[in-house]
């Protein structure tokens, strides 16, 4: 596993970074620092706040507490400085169905204003990387789960961000995709990208460098996935999950 290179310089960092809808406090007091090459998973129940978590730091939505700091910016007051420093692959990523492959990533080179050489050589690139030169002209609808992601990716990369936001990037897509979408991650840590993701599958976190538990807004446990596991007394980072979570919830029940 690539280790992060500059340890000890955060990249991401919040302050009590607090988010309520209502009544409900999606992302509460949250401190996190993700330093610099590092990748970082976030790892939590449904509705936990993973993606609040991501659309605050990412400068799409202000908080409404606290702060947080990404590639040297602040993501509410400078969110545009954000913008152009992170590449951001929502849980629904916004892929063009009736668009080819090449097309989509046009459109989106489009958006970033990246057009001529530049476009043709980083296009031409990123489909050497993931594998995807074959089913350039492949409609975007009728690629498989996979490779929809890959293209997905792609996009979030044409404007060489520094920083990755992936949100479950790999959900319902089958172990063999997920392994080369894997080896993807791992040439981008190589290129020195920082990444911090979301995921559904605990074998994934346990590839991270650090991993963050998220309970109903709150991180309730970060650390290595080898320290988390030692703490907790159990082998696996699914029985670090399991055992974190119902803990919360007796606290919550007292
Ligand atoms: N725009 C919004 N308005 C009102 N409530 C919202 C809004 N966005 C999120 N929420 C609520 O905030 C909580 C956290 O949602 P969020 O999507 O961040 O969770 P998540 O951890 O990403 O869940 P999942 O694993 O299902 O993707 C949920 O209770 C959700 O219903
Ligand atoms: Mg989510």
């Amino acid at each position: 596993m690539p280790s992060p290179e500059k340890a000890m310089q955060p990249i991401i960092e919040t302050t009590g970074l607090t988010r309520r809808f209502g009544d409900l406090t999606a992302v509460d007091h949250l401190d996190l620092s993700v330093a610099q090459g590092e990748i970082f998973g976030l790892v939590g129940p449904d509705g936990a706040g993973k993606t609040t978590t991501l659309r605050l730091l990412c400068g799409l939505l202000d908080p409404t507490e606290g702060s947080a700091r990404v590639a040297g910016y602040d993501s509410a007051r400078q969110s545009q400085s954000v913008k152009d420093h992170i590449g951001y692959m929502a849980q629904r990523f916004g892929l063009y169905q009736d668009l080819s492959v090449q097309e989509n990533m046009d459109f989106y080179a489009d958006l970033f204003g990246i057009v001529g050489t530049e476009r043709a050589t980083l296009s031409a690139d990123l489909l050497r990387m993931t594998r995807m030169e074959p089913f350039r002209q492949r409609q975007a609808g009728k690629l498989s789960g996979g490779m929809k992601q890959k293209l997905a990716l792609m996009c979030t990369l044409l404007h060489h961000p520094q920083i990755l936001f992936l949100d479950e990037p790999t959900n319902g897509v089958d172990p063999l995709s997920r392994r080369d979408f894997w080896a993807i991650l791992y040439q981008l840590l190589k290129d020195g990208i920082t990444i911090l993701m979301t995921t559904a599958y605990l074998d994934e976190a346990e590839r991270c460098n650090r991993v963050g538990l998220m309970y109903k807004g709150r991180l309730i446990r970060c650390d290595t996935p080898e320290a988390l596991k030692r703490q907790a007394g159990v082998e696996t980072l699914e029985g670090v999950f399991v055992n974190s979570v119902h803990a919360a919830e007796a606290l919550e029940a007292k």
